[in-house]
């Protein structure tokens, strides 16, 4: 289907979307899960490639009988298949299989600036896994963001890279924030970042199963150098990810992990390390998570990404203007329902009524919607977009040594994934009209160690069980 204006149903593709949950109340309903930003639940498509493959399943790398060989032959190919679908050029970069965006960004960290007179430019937009590696090994500095909406300032980045003079040796910055959905243009901060002699790095843990990603030759001046990106966020959540970054930044030192897999030969007083990408993949690789994370890929481009982007900008623009009309919401960042600005699902509320944590509460527990609240792992963010600067963010920290969350600063965040349809953002917008015309319809009370909201009187019962 190619109209844009027409939502499709990809609802089918994902393990679960029928999946009922009790409530409260006793009854029973369709869970509507709308924390896609935190994790997406699996295609069938991937749990079938598992499944199917599962049976030749034997040791990569290391063995001669015909399992091995199919093994090895697979997790070389999904290689491949990461490398087309992010754009890479084979010829510059290397795709490493990690565990995740965290794992990918430390290793980066380890191989680049392991040096106090590195300079890593970042944002003040990240998540903390682009925050706090550069922290403890180089020095680190922060853009500034527009103080309208809380969108990265591009002036305040040239402004920083001019000022350094060509000592930043990396510019870290998310391809889409995972609290206010903004997507920095990253095209236009390589560009930037290699007239100064920088290298750049993509987290693009929220960007990876949402937009195109075109990574391009290693010889454009907007290529980028460095992607990271987690596969539990791209329907195929077998603890994988990856970490595409050029070959020549993984040769000399040492590996950020050592041991087994990553040598051509040791002996007791020396050792040669492999090419990468073996070099940077000592141990046992994960290859259901590569399998998992090269087929989710290959079912992205097959469905089309132009046709995932379409389809989540509709959900998008319908739940910010069916938020518009509730009276007591209020939406932060960008608000604007016709997207003039493009950005991914990812959005940031309040009530005036219910704090954050209990908002989230009674959609849980009474409606049987699935929402984040809090600070998302990017609390400097958090604590700007609410303009709740200092002395409040010192009385935060205080509240936290105490053990007291209960009245720490955060949002409720509604975030879409490709499976979601018109219906579930309609049916969040029926729920948040009722809470705040008529409450809560049962008692909660706060357990302040966790900054949670747990029902007052009764429970759910949790039934399912796996062991
Ligand atoms: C923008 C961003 N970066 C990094 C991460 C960390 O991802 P992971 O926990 O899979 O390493 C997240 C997770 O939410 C994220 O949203």
């Amino acid at each position: 289907m190619n109209n844009p204006n027409i939502i499709e149903d990809f609802s089918s593709l994902v393990a679960g979307v029928d999946k009922e949950v009790p409530l409260l109340s006793g009854e029973k309903r369709r869970y509507v899960n709308l924390d896609n930003a935190a994790t997406t639940p699996p295609f069938i498509d991937v749990i079938n490639a598992i499944d199917t493959f599962a049976g030749w399943y034997s040791s990569v790398h290391r063995g001669t009988g015909y399992k091995s060989l199919i093994s090895t032959k697979i997790y070389n190919q999904c290689r491949r298949v990461i490398s087309d679908f992010v754009g890479a050029d084979p010829d510059f970069h290397t795709v490493i299989f990690c565990h995740n965006t965290t794992d990918a960004i430390n290793k980066i960290c380890q191989c680049q600036c392991m040096d106090k007179n590195v300079v890593v430019l970042t944002t003040i937009m990240e998540h903390h896994s682009n925050l706090l590696p550069w922290r403890f090994c180089c020095n680190v500095d922060y853009v500034d963001l527009n103080p309208a909406d809380g969108s990265l300032d591009l002036a305040s980045m040239k402004d920083k890279l001019e000022f350094y003079k060509g000592r930043v040796r990396l510019v870290a910055v998310t391809g889409a924030s995972n609290i206010a959905g903004f997507m920095p243009p990253i095209k236009e901060i390589a560009r930037l970042a290699h007239q100064y002699g920088a290298k750049i790095l993509v987290d693009a843990a929220q960007l990876i199963a949402h937009r195109t990603i075109n990574m391009g030759r290693g010889d454009e001046p907007d290529h980028i150098d460095f992607l990271a990106f987690s596969a539990h966020k791209m329907y195929a959540p077998f603890g994988s990810g990856a970490l595409i970054g050029p070959k020549e930044c993984f040769r000399g030192g040492r590996p950020f992990i050592v041991g087994g897999g990553a040598v051509e030969i040791v002996t007791l007083d020396e050792v040669i390390w492999s090419e990468a990408p073996e070099r940077e993949e000592a141990g046992t690789p994960n290859l259901f998570g590569a399998l998992a994370v090269a087929r989710a890929a290959q079912m992205l481009q097959k469905i089309g990404m132009e046709r995932v982007a379409a389809h989540e900008r509709h959900l998008t623009g319908l739940m910010l203007s069916l938020l518009k009309d509730i009276p007591g919401i209020k939406i932060y960042g960008d608000s604007d329902a016709s997207l003039s600005r493009d950005r991914v699902s990812v959005i940031p509320i309040l009530s005036e009524r219910y704090n954050h944590a209990l908002l989230a509460a009674i959609l849980g527990y009474e409606w049987g919607i699935g929402v984040r609240h809090g600070c998302f792992c990017a609390q400097p963010y958090v604590v700007k977009l609410l303009n709740a600067e200092d002395p409040d963010a010192a009385q935060y920290v205080n509240q936290i040594i105490n053990k007291d969350r209960g009245s720490l600063p955060g949002f409720v965040r509604i975030s879409f994934g490709i499976y979601n349809t018109a219906d579930d953002a309609e049916y969040l917008a029926l729920a948040l009209r009722e809470i705040m015309k008529n409450g809560a319809r049962f008692p909660y009370r706060l357990e302040k160690s966790a900054g949670e909201y747990f029902p007052l009187n009764s429970d759910i019962p949790l039934e399912h069980d796996f062991l």
